[in-house]
Parts: C-alpha cells; sequence; structure tokens
C-alpha cells in the first residue's frame, strides 16, 4: 500500500450470512473493540435486510456499512430487486458491484456491471467494482487481458471525477472461499496491472489515488504480507470477516503496515 497518496481500506463481506441480531451484536463488539489507530477506512458489507441493524449500531463509529448489491434502475417491476436511492435513504455509503458469485450464480454480465456502476454513483453510494479471473482464465494466461477487459467494460462512460469514488477489488475466482491465496507477488501484480489500465484511461494523479484491494481468502496469517505489496491497498475479506476477532486482527495488519 502506499498511503501517501491513498486511503487503506479494509472491507468485509459476509455473503449471506448472519441474521439481523447476529448483525447487532458482532456490530456492537467490532464498535466496542477497535483499535485507537485510524490508518485504515473499515467497510461491513452485510445482507440486505441486516443494513438497518448494522447502521443503528454503526452510525457514530468509523465503520461503514455496505450493500452487496442493487439494481440498475432506480424503480420499477422488478420483484426481489432493491434500487439505489433505497440503499442510500438508508445510510448506506458503498454497494459491492460485479462480485464474482453474483457473476457465477446470479447471471452478472461485464453490461449490468457497468449499469450498476452508474446507477450506484447517481444516488451518491460509492461503489467496490470487484474482478478477478478463474483457474483456468488463469493458467492459459490471459489474466492480465482479462482483468483489463474488466475493468474497462465496468468503468465505460464514468468520468474522472466519479472514478475518485470508486474501490476497486481484485479477487481471483480461484481463491475465493478456497482456502488458497494469491501470493503477496500475484496479488500485487494484478493490482499494478488495474492502476495501469485507470493511468491510461483517467491519468497518473487519479491512478495513483485509486484504492485497490485484493481478496480471496485473506485472513490474520496472510494479511500483512499481502498488504506490504506497494499496489494492495486493502482486502476485501469473505469468511475471515465473520469472526469479530479475526476481522479486527485483519484491520491490526493494515494498521501497522
Ligand atoms: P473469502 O475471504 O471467504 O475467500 O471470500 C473473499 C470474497 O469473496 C470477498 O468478497
Amino acid at each position: 500500500m502506499n498511503r501517501k497518496y491513498r486511503k487503506t481500506v479494509i472491507a468485509g463481506n459476509w455473503k449471506m450470512f448472519k441474521t439481523a441480531s447476529e448483525t447487532r451484536i458482532f456490530a456492537e463488539d467490532l464498535k466496542n473493540s477497535l483499535p485507537r489507530a485510524k490508518r485504515c477506512s473499515i467497510i461491513l458489507c452485510v445482507p440486505f435486510v441486516n443494513i438497518p441493524s448494522a447502521i443503528k449500531v454503526l452510525k457514530d463509529s468509523r465503520v461503514a456499512v455496505a450493500a452487496q448489491n442493487l439494481h440498475w434502475e432506480e424503480q420499477g417491476a422488478f420483484t426481489g430487486e432493491i434500487s439505489a436511492s433505497m440503499l442510500a435513504e438508508l445510510g448506506v455509503r458503498y454497494v459491492l458491484i460485479g462480485h464474482s458469485e453474483r457473476r457465477q450464480y446470479f447471471g452478472e454480465t461485464d453490461l449490468t456491471v457497468n449499469k450498476k456502476i452508474h446507477a450506484a454513483l447517481k444516488a451518491g453510494l460509492r461503489p467496490i467494482l470487484c474482478v478477478g479471473e478463474t483457474l483456468e482464465q488463469r493458467e492459459l494466461g490471459v489474466t492480465a487481458d482479462l482483468i483489463s477487459y474488466q475493468v474497462k467494460a465496468a468503468l465505460s462512460g464514468v468520468s474522472a471525477e466519479d472514478m475518485r469514488h470508486i474501490i476497486i477489488a481484485y479477487e481471483p475466482v480461484w481463491a475465493i472461499g478456497t482456502g488458497k491465496t494469491a501470493t503477496p507477488e500475484q496479488a500485487g501484480e494484478v493490482c499494478g496491472t488495474i492502476r495501469t489500465v485507470l493511468r491510461k484511461l483517467y491519468g497518473a494523479r487519479v491512478a495513483r489515488g485509486s484504492t485497490i484491494q485484493y481478496g480471496g481468502s485473506m485472513n490474520p496469517q496472510n494479511a500483512e504480507r499481502l498488504l506490504a505489496q506497494a499496489d494492495v491497498d486493502g482486502g476485501l475479506i469473505g469468511s475471515a470477516s465473520l469472526n469479530p476477532s479475526d476481522f479486527l486482527q485483519i484491520i491490526s495488519a493494515a494498521n501497522r503496515e
């Protein structure tokens, strides 16, 4: 990471775990145990229905609450969907867009990811754009091309000014939920590739100031080494974010690094 130019961000993605009452207990625990050092921003991406509980407990803390998805239309006949303005009104600050599980299981495409980025920005939400290659794509040697394409497609039509509000998370699909982490060098290399794409699209200043996270089996044991990479500005953490002590240890690693 490079704190001189950009923010370090540690985000937990709970996926489809925890009820509202479990959220309240976790959020209280987290709030009361946060380290004093404020060297990284902290985000919790909770299931939609847990957002009010999380916000109630965390509203006066430095932990921001995020959603894990949204619909790109402002409103309409889209049964079961949630719009950006619904989230914004609740006090949600960030939203995950294009997580690989949504691409894999729910038909998310580069086009819908792009539409969602625009919808989020319009409502004042900050997107956390997720990109990543499968094992097959890595073995075929197309990782850099594929990630560059995913980033360019997702950011189509996004201005340099809006890019300042976007976080990018590099999450290799083969490392998610598998216990198989990218090596610090692999993570650093792809995050560097993403920064190069941003430089070409938006210029050196925006690229230098953009936060790029790594996600995929990050845990208290490997966080510090991953975060030591110059282009890795934080983590998007799945299973280790479900346990307050593990999540806090990763926050402490980000503060130390
Ligand atoms: P794990 O940390 O459980 O591998 O999940 C990573 C992830 O998908 C975060 O969005």
